[in-house]
């Protein structure tokens, strides 16, 4: 059976101050389905499984337990798994695939992010049949890469290494082993993979075994293994370990340090709506500028105006290349270069509220 679990337990910095930490993005509507991330990541893979939402999994922190309740009316009680504390998707992971074990051995599991849009499902699809016979096939861990466009520093690299079944393959979806797994580089090595060709982003997804992750986390995170296997065991325990332990994130903790990582280059309209500037991709009409609410522009281009309140008006004269972002308590103008530099706006608020 085939298990599709959503990490939804980010707080989403990026997109403050929409995103806040009390409602941080994964819950947020930012295009016109009506429907939050989370949401359109749960309705698109419980179509996908064929069991609805009887095997998805949601893996988030326990002050979001009840917003991720809220939005998936569907979702068994029982298959939301909650981290007492958020310490990155490392023990995410692990937690959701102690939980599936505990209940199907043999399950294959998916790890999704509820960050993204998808713009063919379809294609999406038959990405991941193609994953899941692979993982069962090989015990590999299967990752989806996606064609990099420009050098970012916000993602995973994965270096294709030979292909696997050359002779076999379905030509439209081959699979490669991977020779190297670099997460967040700097500019410059960014530029260097890029130039070199062999590389894909890493999507943020990943299909393996239950088997092949438990096996995984034992040879590269043997204490953290070891840490919350015990929490299963007893009830409460739980709360004890989690503070414990270690914040870090799968892609350092396992897929850069594995030896039997595989990857699936593949296309399905993939986007990280990881920052304010992904807003443009999302909304792009015929528009000099991209609003959601009421603008009034002179001499304004390139411009993201976003409201929450539907009758605020935002008004610009002159201006080029901004994000303006007006909430109920914050206004925020920023260049569109530096909205990476939001995450230490909030660093700075936290720091001095
Ligand atoms: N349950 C839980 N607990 N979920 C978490 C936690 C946590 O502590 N931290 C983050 N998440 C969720 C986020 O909500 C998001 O859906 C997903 O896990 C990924 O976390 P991000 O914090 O958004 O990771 P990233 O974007 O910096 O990097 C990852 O995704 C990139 C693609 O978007 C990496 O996998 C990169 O390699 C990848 O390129
Ligand atoms: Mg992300």
């Amino acid at each position: 059976t085939f298990y599709p679990v959503i990490l939804a337990g980010g707080s989403g910095e990026r997109f403050w101050p929409l995103s806040r930490r009390a409602k941080p993005k994964q819950f947020l509507t930012l295009d016109e389905t009506g429907r939050s991330l989370l949401q359109a990541t749960a309705d698109r893979l419980s179509q996908l499984s064929g069991h609805g939402h009887d095997t998805l999994y949601v893996v988030t922190s326990s002050e979001y337990r009840s917003q991720v309740l809220d939005q998936l009316e569907d979702l068994p009680t029982e298959n939301l798994i909650v981290e007492p504390v958020a310490r990155d998707t490392a023990p995410a992971v692990l937690y959701a695939a102690l939980s599936i074990n505990a209940i199907d051995p043999d399950g294959v599991m998916g790890v999704f992010p509820s960050d993204h849009r998808i713009g063919d499902p379809q294609a999406f699809g038959r990405v991941l049949d193609r994953a899941r016979s692979a993982a069962e096939k090989y015990g590999s861990l299967v990752t989806l890469g996606i064609t990099p466009t420009f050098p970012s520093t916000g993602y995973g690299y994965i270096e294709r290494g030979p292909s696997v079944e050359a002779e076999l393959e379905d030509a439209a979806l081959p699979l490669f082993a991977v020779s190297r797994f670099a997460e967040k580089p700097d500019r410059e090595t960014a530029e260097g993979f890029l130039r070199s060709g062999l590389y894909s982003w890493n999507s943020g997804m990943f299909i393996w075994t239950v088997q092949a992750i438990l096996d995984a986390y034992r040879a590269y995170e043997p204490e953290l293994y070891a840490a919350l296997s015990s929490a299963m065991t007893e009830r409460g325990q739980a709360r004890r370990v989690f503070p414990t332990l270690q914040k870090i994130s799968i892609d350092y903790a396992i897929l850069e340090r594995a030896r039997n990582v595989q990857v699936i280059p593949a296309e399905f309209g993939w986007d990280d709506l990881g920052d304010w500037n992904a807003l443009e991709r999302l909304l792009r009409g015929e528009d000099a500028n991209v609003s959601v609410g009421r603008h009034v522009g002179l001499d304004t281009g390139g411009a993201i105006l976003y409201t929450t309140n539907g009758d605020d008006l935002i008004a610009t004269i002159g201006l080029e290349d901004v994000v303006v972002v007006r909430t109920h308590e914050v206004t925020l103008v920023v260049r569109k270069d530096r909205t990476q530099d939001i995450k230490q706006v909030v660093k700075q608020l936290k720091e001095h509220p």
